[in-house]
């Protein structure tokens, strides 16, 4: 956190719940957790990233997010993780995104939203090699903590560099078409992956 944060937090403590109000994010706040969250997203260092993670998140920090639901398999709406320890391991024991691009981070006083590039999803020997854009919404406590962490993004484009194998349904109005019209012609990739 920034020093204005730290000094914040720690007033926060000492005075009645009334001035929380204080509490807000400055746009040094915001782009000192986009840093942090980035830190703990390549886990370049493990042991930094599990410090700067363990100064971000709230214990008792919920994950959500329906397009990691959606590539696990598990009901949409299913918390991805219900707390630091769950959720700081299992990104930890996934391997680190590559590369990360800020593409803008909005925020207010106790949320922001972090829209962001990743590349290198897959690895080297990825099958396909898209980028994969998505974003962030985090929510914050009065402690400016991270308590609710909802992130959505292009999971079909993450898939594919995984090896997930998606084809056209046969038939229907989705099914691919025997010859793409003159002017809506396929990318090569989409005709890859009938
Ligand atoms: C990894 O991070 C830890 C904690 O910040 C630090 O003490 C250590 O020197 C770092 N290791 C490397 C190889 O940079
Ligand atoms: C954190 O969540 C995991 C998985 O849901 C659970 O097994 C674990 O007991 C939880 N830990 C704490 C400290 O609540
Ligand atoms: C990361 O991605 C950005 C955006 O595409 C690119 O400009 C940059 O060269 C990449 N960095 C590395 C180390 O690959």
């Amino acid at each position: 956190m920034q020093l204005t944060t730290i000094l914040t937090s720690s007033l926060l403590l000492l005075l009645p719940a009334v001035v929380s109000a204080w509490s807000c994010l400055s746009d040094a706040d915001a782009q000192d957790i986009v840093d942090k969250s980035i830190i703990f997203l390549q886990h370049r260092n493990i042991t930094q990233a599990r410090e700067v993670a363990t100064e971000l998140f709230s214990p008792d920090i919920v994950q959500y997010g329906d397009s990691i639901n959606i590539l696990r398999a598990d009901p949409l709406g299913t918390p991805v993780y219900e707390n630091a320890t769950a959720y700081i391991e299992g990104t930890l024991a996934a391997p680190g995104i590559p590369n990360i691009t800020t593409i803008a981070i909005i925020h207010d006083c106790n949320s922001l939203v972090f829209f962001w590039q990743f590349e290198g999803i897959g690895g080297p020997n990825a099958p396909v090699k898209n980028r994969v854009r998505g974003m962030t919404y985090q929510q914050m406590d009065d402690n400016n903590k991270v308590i609710q962490h909802d992130v959505e993004f292009n999971s079909y484009a993450w898939a594919e560099n995984t090896g997930f194998q998606i084809s056209y349904p046969e038939t229907g109005t989705y099914a691919q078409p025997e010859e793409p019209p003159a002017k809506v012609r396929r990318s090569p990739r989409g005709a890859r992956m009938g």
